[in-house]
């Protein structure tokens, strides 16, 4: 049973996800090579507002559970399987720069060279379906000289929301586990059956394809909510006594339709949404499929800003030269 456990990326899932790990009896080693922030972490500040986040690090460092390093070798040498948190941003085009994973896992590679054990390899960073079997799995072979069966290797997507990472750390709706071998994919549901213990969530184990996949179409699937419900807003506006709050309530109360993501608004925004629906279709565009519907949900998010400003202009007539105050300036609502 595996109890050591490397955590690389120490940003708004990779913190969060070693500190609560090390809350749950794991010994973990965080490992960034953003040395100020290495810093900072080991003297207990954390660079990131979360809820919970400052008092947890402070307490898992005094209890010796985390330790905070930018040793790749150091790593290796106190853990016996990693989770990569590297962040994937969008290249100029809107495709998925791949940058931050290639180098972590060369970089993990070669010092794995020189280490003679069995080590599980977890990417949890959001990454283009096809990128653990094509990608991932050909770099740290190279790198490593090692093969399946001599390491472990999985997909295993994050679904937190920022601003509630720890809450959802803790009791995530589901975890996915894309494991490219059966051994890889039972060390993952082990470590994880220890870190939930009776609050087990279900489980879905499959290939790093489709978990790849799921990460993707979760984040279209919820944007596109958000999509439908501004259009329906727009109707809203232009028709006399239609409210789409109500018409959200209404429709949300279906089983089927769910409640959640039904706010109209500005639309979809935050690190995530914009760079993964480009992503994907970006990546509907490689393999020769034109993504209509992502395509619109785009441009009505685009739309939403205009429209907003033109509501505004009905109600106090051109907005030059006038001071708006903007209440609720927050990250999210
Ligand atoms: N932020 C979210 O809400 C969220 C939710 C789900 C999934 N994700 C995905 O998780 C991944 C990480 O996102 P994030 O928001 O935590 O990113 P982040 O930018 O906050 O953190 C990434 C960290 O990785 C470090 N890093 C970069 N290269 C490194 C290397 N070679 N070795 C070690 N550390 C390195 C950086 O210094 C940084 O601290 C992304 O793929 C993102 O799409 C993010």
């Amino acid at each position: 049973m595996i109890n050591r456990i490397g955590i690389v990326g120490l940003g708004y899932v990779g913190l969060p996800l070693a500190c609560a790990f090390a809350s749950r009896s794991f010994k973990v080693v965080g490992l960034d090579t953003d040395l100020e922030k290495v810093e900072l972490i080991k003297k207990g500040e954390a660079p990131i507002y979360e809820e919970g986040l400052q008092d947890l690090l402070k307490k898992v460092l005094e209890e010796k559970s985390l330790k905070v390093t930018s040793s790749y070798e150091e790593m290796l040498e106190e853990s016996d399987a990693c989770f990569i948190c590297v962040g994937t941003p969008s290249s100029p085009d809107g495709s998925v720069d791949l940058r931050y994973v290639k180098e972590t896992i060369e970089m993990l590679g070669e010092s794995y060279r020189r280490v003679d054990k069995y080590f599980l390899l977890v990417v949890r960073s959001t990454i283009p379906p096809g990128t653990t079997i094509n990608v991932i799995r050909k770099i740290l072979e190279e790198s490593s000289s090692k093969n399946i069966g001599e390491y472990g290797l999985c997909f295993n997507p994050e679904f937190l929301r920022e601003g509630r990472a720890l809450y959802d750390i803790f009791n995530p709706d589901r975890i996915i586990i894309g494991a490219i071998d059966e051994e890889s994919g039972r060390i993952l549901l082990d470590i994880y059956k220890k870190f939930h213990g009776i609050s087990m969530p279900p489980v879905l184990i499959t290939n790093p394809t489709n978990a790849e996949l799921i990460k993707y179409v979760s984040n279209v699937f919820l944007a596109t909510k958000i999509s439908f419900i501004n259009m329906i807003s727009q109707i809203c506006q232009r028709i006399p006594n239609a409210d789409v709050k109500v018409v959200a309530e209404g429709i949300g109360m279906d089983k089927r339709i769910g409640r959640e993501f039904l706010n109209a608004g500005l639309g979809w925004g935050g690190s995530c949404f914009p760079k993964d629906v480009k992503a994907f279709l970006r990546f509907g565009e490689e393999i020769g499929l034109r993504l209509n519907l992502v395509e619109s949900i785009i441009e009505i998010n685009e739309s939403q800003i205009e429209n907003a400003v033109k509501l505004v202009e009905e109600l106090v007539g051109r907005l030059d030269r006038k001071t708006i105050s903007i209440l609720g300036l927050a990250f999210k609502p």
